[in-house]
């Protein structure tokens, strides 16, 4: 595959930042013309943020899977299009081609046809890293079913949340999964899901720890049952469904600040366009590359940059199953090491808890084949960055620091690898197509350099969100309503002297703990569902690896005999309710918190408490009862 659109200079750069913003739509008809539509597009945009209503390449058919799978066979059939490497490094890795994936996601196609699913209909996913997750996405987008993956850290609660909202009918998952020294019994937790999902007539189960399942007769069937199933009904090729550029193409739940989880929709073409335009460029990716993001296919990185993005690309992505620290802190060196890894994609945190343990596990690892490194998630410390760039691209390899959203489909800010001269901390420039503005609280535009403000985007791009599922107008608020006219990202943000973006952070209640996006109120929510708890507030600090630490102040019902106990059992409660990754890293018991007169929490006090900057708490004139303040100050954790 050879990449016409793929920038290779900063003046290349300037002038395609140039030319979408002059004529985005022949900016963008011309990337999009280099892949496979059955039917191009009668207009490249329709847009108003008003409603919102967005539409890219509109009266344009397409199956995305022909273009991540059918168009290479003929040139790259026998390419590695999936390198799998599982949790236990005794265990033997795999390798799949192009023609093997294409094979198998026809199969598991037929699986899903043969089950029932149809065009439209939405598929919870809830799977391990293996590759039949990858295959299990893949097969839902050939038969244009909509699906909704499920990392494999939430709770029965919020599967069942999730699936209710979305009225999935069908969902795929595996006995169990391995993670590190644990096994992760995803089908136990399935079960207890369905009780609350009527909607829900078929489980198809993967099998991977052979950890014994209940199978329910008329509703759960095997994987491998089903598979056997279709190769004995004789043609093993499923014939790509014709889709609408417009039709959905997968829900990802996301945490706001405010309620439930909001289903982001993508939709097929734009979403198409983008998670490759964006891989190519940002990566620099070259034929025969191997490529590693080390995220989970549960997030939308693993979504964009593990599935759609290389494969649409005809790149080779490493999948693995497994975490940073098992058997030991030095894993993904072993594997750049063992499968001569080009492109290293990771987050902030996986970082800084790997150089924790100092350089023993990188010593004496080969990585002269790493020539590009990649952070995504969150904002990355300078030192994370430096160690980054020194001890794993030994100061030769350009690192990307691509900030981007769920709701933004792809990598917005980035510096392109080897090309924008780079600065620790900084996500640098917007990659073509991209418009960001800073306005200040006022709405208005903050311009010119060494500013900062709340960053927004003021012009669309194929891959962002169209709706959130089942509630536009909760799409609307959310991001469209803050400021008129323009798509509110919820982070605040600097530019500097030579214009480069510098991404602070969430300005609203959302909370980034090692990479994951949790909201205060959920986390609240979960707390005060139990036994005893009258009240809750929740605020981030800064915490060594994780980024972002959860504080929860907690107000008991009556005084606890055991404060150790009733925490423990508060921490079963949140992973219940949300998952183990909510779960606050500290719980401090308080007789009242900080509100204003109108009774709404003033959380800017309990978070500088929390951040042990108690000394310059502000002005508190408008507290209620400014004595509580004191006691959360000398009980601090
Ligand atoms: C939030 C989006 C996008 C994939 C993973 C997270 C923060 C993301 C960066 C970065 C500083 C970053 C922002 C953003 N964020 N990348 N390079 N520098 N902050 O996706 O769960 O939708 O979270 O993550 O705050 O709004 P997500």
């Amino acid at each position: 595959m050879s990449y016409p659109y793929q920038i290779r200079s900063i003046e290349e750069y300037q002038q395609a930042w140039r030319d979408s913003v002059t004529d985005p739509e022949g900016f963008w008809a011309n990337i999009a013309d280099h892949f496979y539509w059955r039917k191009k597009w009668d207009k490249v945009l329709d847009w108003n943020f008003r409603d919102p209503e967005i539409k890219w390449f509109q009266g344009a058919k397409l199956n995305i899977t022909e273009n991540c799978l059918d168009r290479h066979l003929g040139t790259l059939g026998n390419q590695p299009a999936i390198i799998w490497e599982p949790n236990d490094p005794e265990e033997h890795h795999r390798v799949i081609t192009y023609r093997d994936l294409y094979n198998k996601v026809c199969q598991f196609a037929n699986v899903l046809k043969n089950n029932g699913v149809k065009k439209g209909d939405r598929v919870c996913i809830y799977m391990g890293m293996i590759p039949e997750l990858a295959i299990a996405v893949l097969a839902c987008a050939r038969i244009g079913a909509i699906h909704s993956v499920v990392f494999g850290g939430f709770s029965a609660q919020s599967i069942a949340d999730r699936i209710q909202d979305a009225q999935c009918n069908v969902v795929i998952t595996c006995d169990g999964a391995f993670r590190g020294a644990k096994d992760i019994p995803l089908k136990s937790v399935i079960d207890d899901a369905l009780m609350a999902c009527p909607s829900v007539k078929r489980v198809i189960v993967c099998t991977r720890t052979r950890t014994p399942v209940s199978m329910l007769k008329g509703r759960d069937v095997w994987w491998e049952d089903e598979i056997k199933k279709v190769e004995t009904m004789g043609n093993p090729a499923c014939p790509a469904e014709e889709m609408d550029a417009e039709d959905m193409l997968f829900i990802l739940y996301t945490s706001g600040s405010t309620g439930k989880p909001k289903g982001v929709v993508h939709t097929c073409g734009g979403y198409m366009v983008y998670s490759n335009y964006t891989f190519v460029n940002t990566f620099q990716y070259q034929p025969r590359e191997v490529y590693f993001c080390t995220a989970d296919i549960g997030w939308i990185t693993g979504h964009s940059y593990i599935v759609y993005g290389p494969l649409s690309a005809g790149a080779t992505t490493l999948m693995f199953e497994g975490v940073p620290t098992y058997p030991d802190a030095g894993r993904f060196w072993d594997i750049v090491d063992k499968f001569r890894v080009n492109i290293l994609y990771t987050a902030p945190t996986a970082i800084r808890s790997l150089m924790s343990f100092g350089l023993g596990p990188v010593n004496h690892k080969d990585l002269s084949s790493i020539t590009k490194l990649g952070s995504v998630g969150e904002p990355i410390n300078e030192e994370a960055w430096h160690w980054f760039k020194d001890h794993i691209g030994k100061g030769k390899a350009p690192i990307v620091d691509t900030w981007w959203q769920t709701e933004t489909g792809g990598i917005m800010i980035t510096p392109i690898a080897g090309i924008t001269p780079e600065k620790p901390g900084f996500a640098t420039l917007p990659l073509p197509g991209i418009q960001p503005i800073l306005v200040d609280e006022n709405g208005k535009e903050v311009e010119g350099n060494g500013v900062n403000g709340n960053l927004c985007i003021k012009f669309p791009w194929p891959g962002m969100l169209r709706t959130t599922y089942g509630d536009h107008e909760r799409c609307r608020k959310t991001y469209f309503s803050t400021y008129d006219n323009l798509y509110f990202t919820g982070d605040g943000c600097t530019r500097d002297e030579d214009g480069y973006y510098r991404i602070t952070g969430r300005v609203d209640d959302v909370l980034n703990v090692s990479g994951h996006r949790i909201g205060t109120a959920e986390v609240e929510n979960a707390i005060n569902m139990h036994h005893g708890v009258v009240e809750s507030a929740v605020v981030g600090y800064p915490h060594d690896i994780k980024g972002q630490g959860i504080y929860a102040f907690v107000i008991l019902e009556k005084q606890t005999h055991d404060q150790e106990l009733t925490r423990k059992d508060i921490l079963q409660t949140v992973s219940r309710i949300i998952g183990p990754i909510a779960k606050p890293d500290k719980i401090q018991f308080v007789s009242g918190v900080p509100k204003t007169r109108s009774g709404k929490i003033m959380r800017r006090i309990l978070r500088k408490i929390a951040e042990g900057d108690a000394e310059n708490l502000g002005d508190t004139s408008t507290l209620l009862d400014p004595g509580v303040v004191d006691d959360i100050k000398q009980g601090r954790l």
